[in-house]
């Protein structure tokens, strides 16, 4: 394996499973949960869902930019001649970054307190609004795959 390969290898896993992630979430755990589940079941469910990705989502964090950086460097001697579709990556990772950040460190201990005390209406407005964002982030996220697979090859 070269180092190339290597520092590729780190860096396609994991966008496949943050954006994959995601998309599994969102497209089919989501509505499962609401056709099957009642309200409290369902928000107590999405904690421990999120506690379980998150900590894969944190890797993935990590690992992008590290290998990311390690791939402009290999491919493109740095940032200065690094195509625009890298620059636009590297922007459209920093605000999947908030958004992220965002739920973790805003969101889901809201909706945590709203569970412990037993407060499914606030719950369900917290676990909305988890929803929306993870749902733009995915856009994000696949937009940003898009972009790179459609990359004009160098
Ligand atoms: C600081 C953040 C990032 C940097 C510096 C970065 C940089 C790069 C570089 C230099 C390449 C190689 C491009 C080429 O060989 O033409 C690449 C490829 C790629 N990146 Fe990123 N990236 C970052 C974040 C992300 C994120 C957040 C995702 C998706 C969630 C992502 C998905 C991909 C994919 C799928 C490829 C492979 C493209 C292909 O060869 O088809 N990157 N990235």
């Amino acid at each position: 394996m070269t180092p190339y390969s290597l520092a590729y290898t780190l860096h396609v896993l994991p966008a496949l499973i943050w954006v994959g992630g995601m998309f599994f979430a969102w497209m089919i755990l989501r509505p499962a949960a609401v056709s099957e589940l009642d309200a409290p079941a369902r928000l107590k469910l999405w904690p421990e869902v999120f506690r379980r990705f998150f900590q894969w989502v944190w890797v993935a964090v990590v690992l992008l930019p590290v290998s990311g950086i390690g791939l402009l460097h290999l491919r493109f001697a740095g940032f200065e001649t690094a195509p625009a579709y890298v620059h636009a990556m590297m922007g459209l990772y920093l605000v999947m970054l908030a958004l992220f950040l965002r739920v973790q460190l805003l969101q889901l201990p809201q909706l945590r307190r709203a569970v412990e005390v037993r407060d499914w209406t606030a719950g369900g407005a917290t676990l909305g609004r988890i929803r929306r964002l993870v749902g733009f982030n995915l856009l994000i996220g696949l937009a940003l795959v898009a972009i790179a697979a459609a990359r004009p090859v160098l």
